[in-house]
């Protein structure tokens, strides 16, 4: 692990602005930075940073966050690789954290494997431009395919020389253990021979999303029948077949900007796509997807369209592994190449234009397309049409979504010809049929009945989540002020009569914040504002300054993000008109104390309404009542109780505004 003074050192070294100049190019913008959306194509800039609270802010996609978040979504690293990219940017010298023994030992094994694999790609890469053998052999292989040296060197293809041990000896001499070169599988090592597993093919290095190497693939020269067409790195701590798609790494800008990724089968595939400019494309591989494949897609995309070859057979064995893809939620089309094409042949022989006009008219939704094609089939044979309406439906259930379930049905319903309710019939069988969990699953997400009361429900949690995002800007933004509060308490005079009294008081807004709140025991309800919440309370009584970047920077992304998206609301404003907000700040500070106190007042008033409802609801009806009358008589006392509050917190307010 990366310890935690090289993170501080990070984060303190660098600037936002900076960072995300090596991607976007920024304008300067009153107090700000803006620019075009990296993560949409746009006309007009909503791309904004503060190179003051060291955020920024897209507003065409509402993502935002500081220097780190921003690497782990435009270049998809993860946190620790983010760290890593920002220590070498600004040369901070990484230091790493104790680890077990064992965490150690096998974590040094991994590195060693990739340092090894690392190595192995620019030798193979070295022998493909620069030796004879590899000239003309391996170059002139690849041209003749059609790759341009820039594809070959994008994908960092190489060669590795017909000899049995050219690479291994090679590698031995730079001391890279022959332990880890069997590990790899660069090396087959039997009893005291050992020679390597790409002798004589062309190279592809497989990247992981960050671009680290994890495995090879190798293909054979000419088409000798008995020798394997491809021989692949073997599974490993550092390469998983199941959880690896080619060319993922040089595709995930694209596929994240296009908003939909492109499968294919092959290696070729995928790079003769990607040179005629369809860069959004990745390759299972020769296997069939898997979860945690999709799930790699899923982290830039939604959507997912599947290519396939134009031969028949092909459709027919793919089509299976493409409900995995719906059972994932993942929106997935479908697009079939002519007879006798694949994506690799296809692309060369047309333009970008072309290529691109096919895939739009050609795509169709998966479904739909399962459906005509297996009606084809299906024909007029009645028992077959029978099997055909169980498998359509099938991949149906697996769709999470209800309401897209209802749309499929309707639209196979009219494909095939029959009618809707035989259909629905099929698919609740179904998913009856399928585990207790599954339907249970499917029932919560279906709100047959009672719509209105998740309508107000949803209402009422929206004017929650407002409040208590409110009292989190007050406090990231001013809650080490002291400012004069002026409040209401209510008192009971001799005569049993509620008075209300008049007290003025100076305060620190966190403090004053935190007093209202305990004193009423109420918590957030939303958990990452609970989370902000108790750090805050943490630094206070700690006596410490709650100070934004504390928060922005914060390890929890849930957190930063949160709280970035707070700070850079008013940052909006400054997109189009920057005198009017500073306006608006400026009252903001002047009106605080009635700010906080209203914040308040109305977050009691809704949480008392609540619990009204709620006593409401408990009321027996009179029958049931006449068994335990008492129990009734006191949730109406605690009706009144709350509706006299209530009405008690409405004059407090109007007092205070
Ligand atoms: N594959 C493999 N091992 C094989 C054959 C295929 O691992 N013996 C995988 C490779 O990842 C290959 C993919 O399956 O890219 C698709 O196979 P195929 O269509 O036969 O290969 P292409 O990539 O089309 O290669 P080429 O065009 O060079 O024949
Ligand atoms: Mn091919």
């Amino acid at each position: 692990m990366i310890s935690k003074d090289t993170i501080d050192n990070v984060f303190e070294a660098a600037r936002v602005e900076e960072v995300i100049g090596d991607f976007v190019n920024l304008k300067k913008a009153g107090a700000n930075f803006k620019g075009l959306s990296p993560f949409t194509d746009e006309k007009t800039p909503s791309f904004m940073v503060s190179p003051v609270k060291q955020i920024w802010k897209d507003f065409s996609t509402g993502k935002g966050g500081n220097a780190i978040t921003f690497l782990m979504e435009h270049e998809h690293y993860s946190y620790p690789e983010a760290i890593r990219y920002l220590a070498k940017k600004y040369q901070i010298e990484i230091e790493e954290t104790q680890q077990s023994y064992e965490e150690k030992q096998k974590s040094d094994e991994r590195e060693s494997m990739f340092l090894v694999s690392e190595f192995a790609k620019s030798y193979f890469a070295d022998i493909l431009w620069n030796s004879e053998k590899g000239k003309a052999i391996g170059l002139s292989y690849f041209r003749e395919r059609g790759f341009s040296d820039e594809t070959i060197k994008k994908f960092e293809l190489g060669y590795a020389l017909d000899e049995w041990t050219a690479f291994t000896d090679e590698a031995e001499s730079k001391k890279y253990e022959i332990d880890f070169l069997d590990k790899t599988g660069l090396t087959i090592v039997r009893e005291n021979k050992k020679f390597d597993r790409f002798k004589g093919r062309v190279i592809f290095p497989i990247h992981s999303m960050s671009g680290r190497i994890l495995g090879f693939g190798g293909r054979i020269l000419g088409s000798d029948k008995k020798a394997a067409k491809y021989l692949n790195s073997p599974e490993s701590l550092i390469y998983h077949k199941s959880k690896i798609l080619y060319g993922l790494y040089q595709a995930k800008q694209s596929i994240a900007k296009e908003d939909n990724c492109y499968l294919v089968e092959g290696y070729t595939d995928v790079i003769s796509m990607s040179q005629a400019g369809v860069e959004n494309v990745v390759a299972s591989s020769g296997t069939a997807l898997t979860a945690d494949q999709i799930r790699l897609i899923n982290r830039l995309t939604n959507n997912v369209t599947v290519l396939f070859d134009g031969d028949a057979a092909g459709i027919r064995a793919s089509i299976r592994g493409i409900d995995l893809i719906l059972e994932q939620g993942l929106n997935v089309k479908v697009v079939a190449f002519p007879e006798g094409d694949d994506p690799d042949s296809f692309a060369r022989s047309k333009s970008f234009e072309e290529i691109d006009a096919y895939l739009k008219e050609k795509s169709q939704d998966f479904i739909q397309f399962k459906t005509s094609l297996l009606l084809e089939e299906a024909s007029n044979d009645p028992i077959k049409r029978a099997e055909l309406t169980r498998d359509i439906v099938a991949s149906i259930a697996k769709i999470p979504n209800n309401i897209q379930k209802e749309i499929y049905v309707q639209e196979c319903a009219r494909i095939m010809n029959i009618s809707e309710s035989v259909l629905f019939n099929e698919l609740s069988q179904i998913l009856k049929r399928g585990n207790r969990e599954v339907r249970q699953q499917a029932r919560a997400k279906t709100p047959f009945t009672g719509v209105k009361k998740e309508i107000k429900k949803a209402e009422k949690i929206d004017q929650l989540f407002q409040m208590e995002k409110k009292i989190i800007e007050i406090l990231l933004l001013y809650g080490n002020e002291e400012v004069d509060f002026i409040d209401f308490t209510s008192e009971t005079d001799e005569d049993g009569r509620k008075k209300i009294v008049k007290a003025q008081y100076s305060n620190a807004v966190c403090k004053e914040i935190y007093m209202h709140l305990q004193e009423d025991e109420i918590e957030f309800t939303n958990p990452v504002f609970l989370k902000i919440y108790y750090e805050m309370i943490h630094l206070l009584n700690q006596e410490q300054h709650i100070s934004a970047d504390l928060f922005t920077n914060h390890e929890d992304q849930e957190i930063s993000a949160a709280v970035t998206d707070i700070l850079m609301e008013e940052e909006k404003y400054s997109l189009s008109d920057w005198e009017k907000h500073n306006i608006y700040v400026k009252n903001k500070e002047n009106y605080l104390p009635k700010l906080v106190m209203d914040v308040l007042y109305n977050l009691r008033r809704l949480l008392i309404a609540e619990k009204i409802h709620v006593l409401k609801s408990e009321l027996k009806e009179p029958e049931t009542a006449a068994v335990d009358l008492t129990d009734n008589q006191e949730t109406l006392e605690s009706i009144r109780d709350y509706t006299a509050l209530k009405q008690l917190l409405f004059e407090k307010l109007n007092r205070v505004l």
